[in-house]
Formats: C-alpha cells, structure tokens, sequence
C-alpha cells in the first residue's frame, strides 16, 4: 500500500529538548494539522497539542527508555529491539513520528510485521532516541532494513551510518548478506553509498598486496550483498577488466580519501556489545 503524498500538514514538533521543523506530510489526528507547535514525548513518542497536556503527561509518564531489550550498549550509545506486535502503540507513534521526515513509505498502522531497532544515547535523565530502523520479521526479497532514519536535530554526525553499520552486524550474526528495501531517498543513498564504499575500503586495505578479493568473497565479509558492492566498486571505477573478468583494484586516490574518512569515524559498532541472536 502506498501512501498518497499529501500535503505537508504540519509545523514544528518539540520533542525532548529539541525542536524540529516537520519536512513532509504524516497523518497525525486532523485536530493536530498547522497547530504551531506539537509537543511529543521524547520516551513514548505520545503526542499533545499544547504545553500544559504534554506537562501534565510528562508527570505520570514513566518510560525511559524505548519499550523492549537492550540489545547493544557500548560508551553511551544503547540500541534496544521492539517487536511490533507487541508494542503496537509505541510503533505507531514512532512511524507517525518519521512520516515527518520520510517523503515516500510507512505504513503507520501496519507495524506488526516489523521489528524496530532503537538508537538511543544514555545519561542519567534515560536513553534518549536518536534514530532507528525497521525491519521485517521475515523478508522475500532479503531487505535487512525497511525504514531508517535519524531524527534531523541529530543528523550529519555518524548516526546514520552507525545505524547502517549495525544493521549489517545483524546480518552478520544471520550469517546473510542484506540490503536496504527500495526505493531509497536521496538522503538514503547519500547515506549508503557512503557506507558502503567506506566498509569495502576498510576491508581492501586488510588484503595484502598482490592478492586478489572477489565480489563475493567482500559480501561474504561485509553481509553487503555482491549487487551492492558490484554497484559501489563501478561507482567508484574500482572495477578493471583483467583477461575478461572483473579485478577490483583500489586506486591510491580513493585509498587516501577514505582512510581520512574512516579516521574520522569516531563511532563504531562493538560486535561483542551486542547481545543478540535472530529470532528463530
Ligand atoms: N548532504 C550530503 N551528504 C549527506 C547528507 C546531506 N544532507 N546527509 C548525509 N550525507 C552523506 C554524507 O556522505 C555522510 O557522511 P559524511 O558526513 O562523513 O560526509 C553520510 O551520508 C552519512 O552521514 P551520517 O551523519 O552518518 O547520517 P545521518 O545521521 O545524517 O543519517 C539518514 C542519514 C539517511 C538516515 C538521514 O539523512 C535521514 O534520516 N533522512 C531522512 C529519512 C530518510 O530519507 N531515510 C532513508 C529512507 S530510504
Ligand atoms: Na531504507
């Protein structure tokens, strides 16, 4: 089912300390449309019309922190998994929630499916989100992201990517590779793309010189399926034709640009932090 694009009906959302301008049309309650400002429950997303509503709320809310198990916690960084079927409001709140920033899915009401998976900083007032992505319990087509997304007070500083990056060690620990469901935003692929050229670098500078790695075997690696890393090394013409078939050959350019990326990659996801294994 696809959402018709609608226009956008709403203004700023406060949620937490932060205040955000909506980017695109969500179905909140029709009484909710162009108010100048929707307070929002920064712990079960609950969303209130004026100041002293969401005052009162906040004195009888006692969430902290997202509704399900902590399944990661390294630093400051938690990240906890929700099932949809259990948590239906909450994940309803949550997809009215990213609607605002997502120009073209969510099923707002059909979160059943998903399981939901939490990225949150700790200190000592709770785990506050920062961002998210869905996935589906059971996928056809091996999407091991539906949804994703970081709240834009919090955008442009690694979230993103470690949210991609943790969705990869889930596929790790399935023993698959995964892809995000399509299609992808503009922001999206932005993000992917950077992703994904930064992991298989990572992983080239680890292959000693004069040995070869194939598609598959970087795949393998990096749960990024072998159409993804085929599509990222043609991108970046790291691909040579080599007695017919394809070598990828990093070139010293794209060897220097991104180790001073991967430097700057403060965050990382700690795979022995996460205490996980798929749901059987
Ligand atoms: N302009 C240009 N490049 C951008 C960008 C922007 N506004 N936002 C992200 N990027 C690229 C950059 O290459 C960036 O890496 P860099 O900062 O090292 O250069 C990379 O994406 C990842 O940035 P990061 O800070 O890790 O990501 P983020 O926390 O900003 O989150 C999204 C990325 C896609 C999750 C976020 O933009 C978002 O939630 N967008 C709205 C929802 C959406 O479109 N989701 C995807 C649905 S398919
Ligand atoms: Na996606």
């Amino acid at each position: 089912v696809h959402e018709i694009a609608r226009v956008k009906n709403l203004n700023r959302l406060q949620i937490g300390k932060h205040e955000v301008e909506a980017w695109y049309f969500s179905p909140y309650p029709v009484e909710y449309s162009h108010l100048p400002l929707i307070y929002i429950c920064e712990f079960c997303l609950s969303y209130f019309p004026t100041p002293k509503m969401f005052s009162r709320h906040r004195q009888k809310c006692t969430l902290l922190h997202p509704p399900g198990n902590e399944i990661y916690r390294h630093e400051d960084i938690s990240v906890f998994e929700i099932d949809g079927k259990r948590q239906l409001t909450w994940c309803r709140n949550l997809s009215l929630l990213s609607k605002c920033f997502l120009d073209h899915k969510t099923l707002y009401y059909d979160v059943q499916p998903f399981l939901y998976y939490i990225m949150t900083t700790r200190d000592d007032h709770g785990c506050h989100i920062i961002g998210y992505f869905s996935k589906e319990k059971e996928s056809a087509d091996s999407y091991n992201v539906a949804c994703i997304l970081t709240l834009p007070q919090h955008q442009r500083h690694g979230y993103g990517k470690l949210l991609i990056e943790f969705s990869y060690e889930l596929s790790k620990r399935e023993g698959k590779t995964g892809s995000p469901e399509k299609p992808l935003s503009d922001l999206g692929l932005l993000g992917y793309r950077a992703y994904w050229i930064e992991t298989i670098v990572e992983l080239l500078l680890t292959i000693p010189a004069g040995e070869d790695i194939s598609v598959e075997e970087i795949a393998q690696k990096t749960s990024i399926t072998p159409n993804d890393v085929q599509w990222t090394c043609q991108t970046f013409e790291m691909l040579k034709n080599y007695r017919n078939s394809h070598v990828i050959h990093l070139t010293d350019s794209i060897k220097e640009r991104y180790e001073k990326t991967l430097k700057k990659r403060k965050r990382r996801i700690v795979p022995s932090a996460l205490q996980w294994k798929p749901p059987s």
